[in-house]
């Protein structure tokens, strides 16, 4: 079985590993893992991997060598449990491998991987949806846009709910990534719309994000003390330190609510900082989640970011050239690119085993 090994005090060092199977124990089930995504997010997983806790997934047994999680597709190829026969096809959270042992355990139309060592972690991560035989290039577009669009969605939901904090204008950092930009797409959908959608990205990526046409107006990080002085929401999806000091001195009062999403700019990220403003808050997707079940009953927030993914995923030829990379050693190539930074917001990168 080969793997991605990632070094942890260093996770722009990767090597690909051969380690024998394990045979099954009753009650578990093979997945032979077959399409997943890498994003800046899976890189996130990386950076945070002792901060939030992405390294506890999928323990290798080796000091200091995690294993990436990434979302993907995989087909169970042997079984010793009964919930689960031979053939059936599993979307989720992967490392990045060519395969997977589960426990699985049903938990009503989700099947949950109920190792010992995963049960204290966030359920989210943990379930697994039973999924037909598809095309590949719908496998690939659920697997890259599907965790990440459910957040560009409950952000906006959040927004909404909160009435903008009073803002005038909703300033999305990292605006080509796929969560800015899906959250600048669901914005740009609301009618009427009490706020403007200023794009904030990079030089190099300010004509992908105008292409868009979700945005307001796009702003590039050298051009921050230009914004409007305007009662403003920051939905923070860069991490960067830098970024974050410049808007929050630039707009100070006027910041009504700095969200802090992501950090695609992992290597520019400081956890601790002393900003003008409000202080960043950290958006908790599953609350929100929890938050419109309490308010609309369970399962009408789930359909609607389902519908909310596949409505964005049907237009997104515009935006969106689907890269698939056959091979697990392909992935390497790849993840050093996207933790670089050299990757093209265009390109959505599927590695197909
Ligand atoms: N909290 C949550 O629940 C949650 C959920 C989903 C995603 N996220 C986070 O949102 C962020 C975006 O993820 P994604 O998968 O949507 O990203 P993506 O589509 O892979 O985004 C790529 C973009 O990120 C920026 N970027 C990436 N690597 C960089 C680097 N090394 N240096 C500078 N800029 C870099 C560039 O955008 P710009 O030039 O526009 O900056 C680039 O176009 C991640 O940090 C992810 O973890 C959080």
């Amino acid at each position: 079985m080969r793997r991605m090994l990632v070094d942890q005090s260093d996770i722009t060092k990767t090597r690909m590993e051969d380690v024998p199977r394990q045979d099954l124990e009753p009650g578990q089930v093979r997945l032979q893992i077959e399409r997943f995504a890498v994003t800046a997010n899976n890189v996130t997983y990386a950076a945070s991997g002792f901060a939030i806790g992405y390294w506890k997934f999928f323990p290798t047994g080796i000091d200091g060598q995690g294993l990436l999680p990434v979302w993907g597709f995989a087909e169970v190829v042997e079984t010793r449990s009964e919930l689960l026969e031979e053939g059936a096809r599993l979307y989720g959270f992967y490392p990045l491998a060519e395969e997977l042992i589960i426990t699985p355990e049903e938990q009503g139309p989700v099947i949950l991987d109920a190792s010992p060592h995963r049960a204290a972690l966030p359920v989210v991560y943990n379930r697994y949806v039973r999924a037909k035989a598809r095309s590949a290039l719908d496998e690939g577009m659920q697997s890259l846009l599907q965790p990440l669009l459910a957040t560009s969605y409950l952000l906006s939901d959040w927004l909404q709910d909160q009435q903008f904090f009073g803002a005038q204008q909703v300033i999305v950092g990292s605006a080509s990534s796929k969560t800015g930009l899906g959250l600048c797409l669901y914005l740009a959908e609301l009618d009427p719309r009490p706020v403007q959608v200023i794009g904030l990205t990079s030089a190099g990526n300010k004509g992908f994000v105008e292409g868009l046409g979700a945005c307001d107006a796009v702003v590039t990080y050298d051009e921050i003390e230009s914004l409007a002085k305007l009662p403003s929401v920051y939905v923070d999806m860069a991490g960067n330190a830098e970024v974050k000091q410049r808007l929050h001195a630039h707009l100070d009062a006027e910041l009504r609510h700095s969200c802090a999403v992501g950090t695609s700019h992992w290597d520019q990220f400081r956890p601790k900082q002393d900003l003008a403003g409000p202080k960043p808050q950290f958006f908790f997707a599953p609350s929100q989640i929890e938050k419109r079940r309490a308010d609309w009953g369970p399962g009408v927030i789930e359909r609607q970011i389902g519908a909310a993914w596949q409505r964005v995923a049907e237009r997104a030829d515009d935006w969106l050239d689907l890269r698939e990379h056959q091979g697990i050693d392909s992935a390497e190539a790849v993840y050093a690119d996207v933790a670089a930074g050299r990757a093209q917001p265009r390109d959505g990168h599927v590695i197909a085993l």
